[in-house]
């Protein structure tokens, strides 16, 4: 098994593709370190692998808090003795917080602080506290971009914003912690349908074909897809690579914009039931 006697570390790690990533990296063998806000889903994923023989212990708090990061790190040691990857996704994209989003013309100081704190700064303590660690075991860091880190969306200052600095932080953490043997990486994932959005758009409803037109690949993605990327870069497999954004978007972000509105736009008179969201 490819992370036997590895530990790795999951912000968000009860559901979605934090949730994913707990259950991948255990199948491999790794002992995973489950942090998240949410209790009841953390123990039905730590159940999930538990069931398939895997190895997980639960953590619950909230990363946006400098405390509650220092305490996972403890955690992580005290339980297992060790670190050797943190994954840093942790982000409620799908609880939507309508004081997160805006331009800078309308959001307050104070979102603006509270989402920096969840988006940059959690992941700025989380390389700092777990780094002796890290470092001692020639970890690795991987952190959860987006494509919204790459391209922009209207109306959506604070995550735009906080996933373009997430990929700025892991070129600069790169340079910082690659001669000491620690490689960090980032991923930009596309839609990725998640526990949750597969309540909004259940698979064949209008809204998902729609999405699934977006994609070159024709599908959105699975949660599996990001987990096969951070399972991949923290591997001996990737270990010349530091300092990237994956892209796992199916393609989405590399289409020229005038051909893609176009055929969203044919796609849109083939099919005028579309529902809006
Ligand atoms: N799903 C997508 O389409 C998509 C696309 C691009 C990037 N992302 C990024 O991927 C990451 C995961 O997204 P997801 O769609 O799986 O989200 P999700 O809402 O399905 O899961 C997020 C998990 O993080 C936990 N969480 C939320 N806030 C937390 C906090 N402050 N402290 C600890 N845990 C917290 C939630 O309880 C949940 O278990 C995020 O960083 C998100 O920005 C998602």
């Amino acid at each position: 098994m490819k992370f036997k006697n590895k530990v790795a570390l999951v912000t968000g790690g009860a559901l979605g593709i934090g949730g994913s990533i707990s259950r991948e990296f255990a199948k491999k063998g790794a002992s995973v370190v489950i942090v998240d806000i949410n209790e009841e889903e953390s123990v039905k994923n730590k159940k999930r692998i538990a069931e398939f023989g895997g190895e997980a212990e639960v953590f619950i708090g909230d990363v946006s808090n400098a405390e509650v990061i220092k305490k996972m790190i403890n955690f992580a040691k005290d339980k297992y003795g060790r670190l050797d990857y943190l994954i840093q996704n942790a982000f409620g994209v799908s609880d939507p917080d309508s004081s997160l989003s805006g331009s800078a013309m309308t959001v307050s100081e104070e979102s603006w602080d509270k989402g920096m704190a969840l988006l940059t700064k959690s992941l700025f303590l989380g390389a700092k506290y777990a780094a002796d660690e890290l470092i001692k075991n020639n970890g690795a860091i991987v952190n959860m971009a987006s494509v919204h880190g790459l391209v922009n969306q209207q109306e959506n200052l604070i995550y735009e914003s906080g996933k373009t600095m997430v990929i700025g932080m892991t070129r600069q953490m790169s340079c910082d912690f690659g001669p000491k043997g620690v490689r960090v990486n980032c991923i930009c994932p596309g839609l990725i349908i998640t526990e949750k959005t597969e309540k909004l758009w259940p698979e064949d409803s209008n809204l998902r074909n729609f999405f699934n037109q977006q994609y070159l690949v024709r599908r959105t993605g699975k949660p599996e897809d990001i987990a096969n990327g951070v399972l991949f870069l923290c591997s001996e497999e990737s270990s010349f690579i530091t300092g990237q954004a994956l892209v796992i978007d199916g393609g989405l972000t590399i289409q020229i914009q005038e051909n893609f509105g176009i055929n969203q736009a044919k796609y849109a008179l083939q099919n005028p039931d579309i529902p809006t969201f």
